[in-house]
């Protein structure tokens, strides 16, 4: 058997993808391991589910950094001192930039609650409810310097529940947990 692909997600809240990739590790579904967790946030819910884990954070707050490059500079530091392989974005509220894409071309995933390029940015959820679809999703993608912008890996639909718009967020979520940990099997192969 080869050694599990070793992983970092990226997250600014409350990490529930973070936690479906982890618990998809732990029932052998995904050959990967969890060396970071990385938030800029540091008082996001992220950081408490990964501590009950035990899974180290960095928690860096890009405004003590004179740079945005120095940030991410920052970060590939501690990537590579864990020999991190892939990058997966879970939340992570902020773009990346050509510093970090560079460090891992084509190692930086995403997702994203609706069906891209369909409502990217931010509240997406938000976003198709006040359109009026009456179908929107889930999509994987790999990263690139845009707002969800990158090549497309995978995507499922999701019914959206009219005037409940707590139904229709669990919904996307559960469908997130699902097609992310799908993806990242298929991927880390
Ligand atoms: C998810 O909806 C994800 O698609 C989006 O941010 C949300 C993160 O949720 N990019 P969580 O922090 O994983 O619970």
């Amino acid at each position: 058997m080869t050694a599990p692909v070793k992983i970092a997600v990226f997250a600014s809240g409350s990490g529930s993808n973070f936690q479906a990739i982890q618990e998809a590790i732990e029932r052998g579904e995904l050959h990967a391991k969890v060396e970071l967790v990385v938030t800029d946030k540091p008082a996001a819910f992220v950081v408490t589910r990964a501590e009950k884990f035990g899974i180290p954070v960095l928690a860096l707050n890009p405004k003590e950094f004179a740079s945005k490059a120095d940030y991410e500079t920052a970060i590939i530091e501690a990537l590579r001192e864990c020999g991190v392989q892939w990058i997966v974005l879970a939340g992570y509220m902020r773009l990346i930039s050509e510093v970090l894409l560079a460090a891992y071309p084509q190692r930086i995933v995403n997702i994203h609650p609706s069906l891209l390029p369909s409502f990217p940015g931010k509240d997406a959820i938000g976003q198709a409810i006040e359109h009026g679809v009456k179908v929107t999703g889930v999509t994987v993608h790999f990263v690139d310097e845009g707002m969800d912008t990158g090549p497309i890996i995978a995507q499922a639909a999701v019914a959206v529940i009219e005037g409940d718009r707590e139904a229709t967020e669990m919904a996307i979520h559960q469908q997130e947990h699902v097609l992310y940990t799908k993806a990242l099997q298929q991927l880390l192969k």
